[in-house]
């Protein structure tokens, strides 16, 4: 997503109370970060904040983490939630946003943060072959949610892109992920709890149907898990890609 410069961005962000600046210094204890001990969802790559806005409105017994590399899309972000809860009468008290890279989410996220569902929507579908690891359903990234993604916690995932969309099925499988629900139109399926996210209503304008799934992780103990390739191991299929 290009962005103009934002010279407000930083300042704001910094002045924000649900902005977390320094997330390494929360891994293994982001419940306390929360002002309520409740389930946490995980938007990964949250762009402008439209789809978080949606389900924080929409599930206040859900505490919501929002991450993006872009600290200019996340000051975005920052005044869409504050302007929508302002007009609600209520406090941003179940978001936390920060500004990181996915590559290293293990550095700020630990198996002690038990997530229960994870977002990845629009996603960069990186077409070439040699970009597929960058993919953010691919499997070097898959083993990474895994260790904070709660037994029988989901990764809900859309995307416009038909390439992205079988390749991810087939990831999420060799990474012992089990599909509970998938849809190749969203918009046509009845589906209604996964609300629009910028890029989707971008994508529905051309005309482009929006592909949805949602894949369970039974959990390490249930078999789900498929270590990956240890040295001198041959690598699965998906990630010789
Ligand atoms: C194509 S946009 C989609 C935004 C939003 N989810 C939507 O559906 O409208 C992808 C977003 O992911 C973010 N992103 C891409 N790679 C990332 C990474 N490695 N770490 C954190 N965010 C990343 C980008 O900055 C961008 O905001």
């Amino acid at each position: 997503m290009r962005m103009r410069r934002k010279p407000w961005a930083r300042p704001e962000l910094a002045a924000c109370p649900y902005f977390i600046d320094e997330p390494q210094t929360l891994r293994g204890r982001w419940a306390q970060a929360f002002s309520r001990p409740q389930p946490v969802w995980l938007e990964l790559g949250c762009g402008k904040g439209s789809f978080l806005t949606q389900m924080a409105e929409a599930f206040p017994g859900v505490n919501f983490l929002g991450i993006d590399i872009k600290s200019e899309v996340l000051a975005v972000a920052r005044r869409t939630l504050s302007a929508r809860f302002e007009e609600l009468g209520r406090p941003v008290d179940n978001v936390l946003l920060t500004a990181y890279d996915i590559e290293r989410i293990d550095q700020i996220l630990s198996p002690q943060d038990q997530v229960d569902r994870i977002f990845i929507n629009f996603c960069n579908p990186w077409p070439k072959a040699r970009d597929h690891k960058k993919r953010l359903t691919h499997p070097r990234w898959l083993v990474k949610y895994q260790q904070f993604l709660r037994p029988g916690g989901e990764l809900w995932f859309k995307t416009d892109d038909d390439d992205l969309f079988l390749a991810s099925h087939r990831y999420l499988g060799e990474c012992g992920f089990v599909l509970a629900y998938e849809t190749r139109d969203l918009h046509r399926s009845g589906f209604s709890q996964s609300p629009p996210t910028e890029h989707e209503r971008m994508f529905t304008q051309e005309g482009i149907p929006t592909k949805f799934l949602i894949a369970r992780w039974p959990g390490k103990d249930a078999g789900g898990s498929r270590p990956p390739a240890r040295a001198g191991e041959a690598p699965s299929p998906a990630e010789r890609e």
